[in-house]
């Protein structure tokens, strides 16, 4: 039979309808330009970059995989505390899982729903993110003449998760109200070489001292990335000037062997003590280091350089072993004689993923990257069997490690003497020490003991493990991560949401009425990125800030370079 359509021409003009159509169809594959969300490029995903961001128009990838069900669950994890925080709290800073009621304890201008943005994008819960965009689009971030916004919570929490959502979504009010706070918390600036004060009244610019008129060394170095990044979307000079002039203080400061104390004199930029330290007062500063380099597509050495001094000087001289078990632990030294505390936080095991994103990513040779990531997995390790340890699977807020008997030096343990020794024995064994196989032990038999015994939902270990799974491909960390979670939910879910616990050392644990915005914005997005098998929010596009809000890796154009002298 010879069917031919009526109203189309005999001659080769018929094919132009079939030629259009496909040039349409291919030009709708065309890559957005935005970083993917996903490791692997999927036909037919465009990011929405219109006002009104789309469901996606297929069925979550892999559904039938263990791992994808169990993305799933942490995804109903979410929206458990996330209901929970719409219903009792919303407008206020975080929920009290126990009361049903709410706290303002950052600045009262609604912080857990700020947090939740970017993980309820990567979460795939389109409508929640959009029912929360006239809230933000309202705030004024407003304070009392006698409040003060504490900056550097206020820059990674609020500024951080504002970029995130911006840069995922593409939505610009989003921008506008980053682009707001960034401005009104410059007055923190305002000091005679620019190390931010602690708080700032965002109405009058007036601001506040902390508990210390010394400036703390993660407050100094926790808003590069945020500013750097708004500086790039905006064009505004004063946001890089501001945070750069940080930087140019710590490459000209005279430390020694790379070992940046914790604590810096307001009026003079000078050290203030002769701590150094991973925990609570410098953690996040080691990670902007790097972070840094990484975000601005590798294009500050300076931050490069830095960051190479401050991880030597940790694996050098903060690593220690406990005798016993052998485990691997970060502490903090002080004094001339750099005297160890024993101290390991749980802060400190954000240290191993970082670890690891400079093994594979740094110019570093073959020997020292195979000892930052050996660091990295012992560290890991360490900090998985503070949770295995306890029954309620959870681990300690801090602990002080067992010292090695009869060692009046306090360095007995370190590390890299051991690594050193090892190595001068022929490597026995091809394991180094802090990286066998551990057993986990009951109370009363450990190599530490608690020094803080709570349980706060903290991301650190999971952050770890994340990263680990992603850059090792070692299902180890999966199967860890998804033991934790399992604890998280028997042990600290409630009615309307998760709380934090007062004793790791017993199961059912004792319950306290908490539950801090960042197990919306880290832990529970950190453990989702860990089972999801799409590999979203690559690392070779996204650099997560320390409060785990994803920004995308840009680099600047030749006209920032000569605007902001970047070389
Ligand atoms: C925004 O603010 C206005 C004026 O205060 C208020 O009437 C409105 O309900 C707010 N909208 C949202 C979504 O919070
Ligand atoms: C995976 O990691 C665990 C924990 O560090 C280690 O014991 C194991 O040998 C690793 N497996 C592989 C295949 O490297």
């Amino acid at each position: 039979m010879n069917y031919v359509r009526p109203w189309l021409p005999k001659t080769k003009l018929r094919f132009i309808p079939l030629v259009l159509g496909s040039a349409l169809f291919l030009w709708t594959l065309l890559p957005y330009p935005r970083p993917p969300l996903h490791g692997r490029p999927r036909p037919g995903f465009r990011y929405p970059h219109e006002r009104h961001p789309r469901p996606r128009p297929y069925p979550p990838p892999h559904p039938h995989t263990i791992w994808q069900e169990r993305a799933e669950q942490v995804k109903g994890a979410f929206l458990h505390a996330y209901d929970g925080y719409l219903k009792y709290a919303a407008s206020h800073d975080e929920l009290l899982p126990l009361s049903n009621a709410a706290v303002d304890n950052f600045n009262g201008w609604g912080l857990s729903l700020v947090e939740s943005l970017d993980t309820m994008w990567i979460m795939d819960l389109q409508e929640d993110f959009m029912d929360a965009l006239p809230v933000i689009a309202n705030m004024t971030f407003d304070l009392p003449s006698t409040e003060y916004a504490p900056f550097f919570e206020t820059v990674i929490r609020y500024l951080g998760g504002l970029l995130s959502a911006y840069s995922l979504s593409g939505e610009p009010m989003l921008l506008a109200r980053a682009d707001d706070l960034g401005r009104m918390l410059l007055p923190a600036f305002n000091t005679p070489h620019g190390l931010p004060t602690y708080a700032v009244n965002t109405v009058t610019g007036a601001t506040r001292q902390g508990w210390s008129s010394d400036v703390l060394w993660a407050e100094a170095l926790s808003c590069q990335l945020e500013y750097k990044y708004l500086a790039h979307l905006t064009g505004r000079k004063e946001y890089f000037e501001h945070v750069e002039r940080i930087m140019d203080l710590m490459a000209l400061a005279e430390v020694k062997d790379g070992m940046f104390p914790t604590k810096w004199k307001m009026d003079t930029a000078e050290p203030a003590n002769d701590q150094f330290s991973v925990g609570a007062f410098a953690d996040s500063a080691h990670e902007y280091l790097l972070k840094q380099w990484l975000l601005t597509g590798q294009s500050e050495s300076k931050a490069r350089s830095l960051y190479m001094k401050s991880a030597s000087a940790i694996i050098n001289h903060l690593l220690y072993l406990t005798p016993n078990r052998q485990l691997l632990y970060v502490t903090d030294i002080s004094g001339s004689s750099r005297w160890p505390s024993h101290i390991f936080e749980h802060l400190s095991c954000f240290l191993p993923g970082l670890l690891a994103l400079g093994a594979h990513t740094l110019p570093l040779s073959d020997d020292d990257r195979q000892l930052h990531m050996w660091a990295a997995e012992g560290l890991a390790n360490t900090c998985w069997i503070t949770y295995a340890d306890h029954k309620s699977g959870l681990g300690p807020d801090e602990m002080v490690m067992e010292d090695w008997d009869e060692d009046p030096s306090g360095y007995k343990g370190r590390w890299v003497d051991h690594v050193k020794a090892w190595k001068r024995k022929g490597s026995p064994g091809g394991v180094p020490p802090g990286l066998q196989g551990i057993e986990t032990k009951a109370r009363g038999q450990r190599d530490y003991t608690a020094r803080r015994g709570t349980y706060l939902l903290r991301p650190e270990a999971v952050e770890s493990f994340c990263l680990l799974w992603r850059l090792t491909r070692n299902e180890t960390w999966r199967d860890r991560g998804w033991a934790v979670f399992e604890s998280i939910e028997r042990e600290t879910k409630t009615d309307s949401g998760y709380s934090t616990l007062g004793s790791v050392e017993v199961s059912p644990a004792p319950k306290m009425n908490s539950m801090p915005s960042f197990f919306l914005a880290e832990t529970l997005k950190y453990l989702y990125l860990l089972f999801s098998e799409e590999e979203l929010i690559p690392l070779e596009h996204w650099v997560f800030n320390t409060e785990a809000h994803p920004l995308p890796i840009f680099e600047w154009a030749d006209w920032e370079k000569q605007r902001y002298h970047i070389n």
